[in-house]
């Protein structure tokens, strides 16, 4: 019998969003996206008046080059998270994803934490998000339950393997990935946690009929630190302590350096601290950047009261930015001249990227 919801797995997702926040400290850490730098060509610049932020992702077009990323629902807490963040996207026409709704296809009285996110944004971008591995039936489920416009299936063999009750076998998930692709109604994102896809992965996705892919790298939020936190000193004793593995992974930059001609079209994310962060991923390539745990942090201090203006900060600055760079739309990014230091082009120099 599963368990009910209002145990040891409603816990687990109070304990991300408590952990995720209590890791971040005061400041967000340095991380790769300090590795790049634009050459400032003084000439350069547009007029930010003519700057147009909006982006197609596939068959869509978002009015914001960044989207809050997969975090939450389920429990009361999370529902309350949810709905703040739904207000927030209504406000600003930001797309958004939920997390993992996994719990309310097994827990029917869990999918409140969900269909709240409706209730409060009927009509903007939002994206449902569930664990590869699940039927073909749930991920359809998963779509209906939020009316949802794409699908997140995410990827998270690092933190399986950080959890004491997590699976240790992967060999399924190609098949998963490709079931989900053929039954979604809705376009499948596929996504990791934060720890990014390599170029092998993205071209294995891209056979499997996955057309968009969110790299998601290491950097910001780290899953493996939340999972060993997590665990009760009897726990890593019994072996379940894999913090050796800190510093696991890529970060989304390296991804999208790393990417292949021919694969899915990239979104990014993954330790996006601010505007800058955004316009850097953009330039290296990504369609749109998503943004978890800085926007959770805000919604934490006070909600859509806090976030609606930190979006309208986010798009002031990155337009002022564009403008700054001599871009008049996110995509001219990728004609802008970028350096590279640091770890990550120690990185591209040994994946052989110019
Ligand atoms: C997440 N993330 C996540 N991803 C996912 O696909 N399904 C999920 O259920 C969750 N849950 C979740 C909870 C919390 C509290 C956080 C902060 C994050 C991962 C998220 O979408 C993203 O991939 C990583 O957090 C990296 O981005 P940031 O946080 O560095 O911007």
């Amino acid at each position: 019998m599963e368990a009910p919801v209002n145990s040891e797995r409603a816990s687990r997702k109070d304990d991300h969003v408590r952990l995720a926040h209590e890791q971040r400290g005061d400041a967000p850490g340095a991380n790769a996206f300090d590795d790049v730098e634009f050459v400032h060509h003084a000439l350069a610049g547009v007029d930010a008046s003519r700057v147009d932020l909006a982006v197609r992702v596939g068959e869509w077009r978002w009015s914001t080059p960044f989207y809050a990323n997969g975090m939450t629902g389920g429990t009361e807490w999370t529902t309350r998270i949810n709905r703040e963040l739904a207000i927030a996207a209504r406000e600003t026409g930001m797309p958004m994803a939920c997390g993992s709704v996994s719990v309310a296809l097994d827990h029917p009285e869990a999918a409140r934490g969900f269909a709240v996110i409706r209730e409060e944004n009927p009509t903007g971008f939002v994206m449902a998000n569930l664990g590869v591995g699940r039927s073909a039936d749930d991920a359809v489920r998963a779509v209906e339950l939020l009316h949802a416009d794409a699908l997140q299936l995410h990827l998270n063999a690092v933190q399986e393997t950080a959890m004491p009750e997590g699976t240790r076998d992967f060999s399924c998930w190609e098949a998963s990935v490709e079931r989900v692709v053929a039954a979604s109604p809705v376009p499948v994102i596929v996504k990791e946690v934060g720890f990014g896809l390599s170029r092998r992965t993205l071209l294995r996705l891209s056979e499997l009929g996955v057309r968009i892919a969110d790299v998601s790298g290491a950097g910001g939020t780290d899953f493996l630190r939340i999972e060993n936190a997590r665990h009760d000193s009897d726990a890593r004793r019994s072996g379940h302590d894999f913090s050796m593995l800190s510093g696991f992974g890529q970060s989304a930059l390296a991804c999208l350096l790393d990417a292949p001609e021919g694969g899915p079209a990239l979104l990014a994310s993954g330790g996006v601290r601010n505007p800058f962060d955004v316009v850097k991923a953009l330039a290296a390539g990504a369609g749109a950047v998503g943004v978890a745990g800085s926007f959770l942090e805000a919604l934490l201090d006070g909600g859509a009261e806090t976030l609606v203006p930190l979006i309208e900060r986010w798009v002031a600055q990155t337009t002022a930015i564009l403008a700054l760079l001599g871009a008049a739309a996110p995509a001219e990014l990728t004609s802008t001249d970028l350096l590279v230091r640091g770890r990550l082009a120690e990185f591209c120099r040994l994946r052989g990227i110019d």
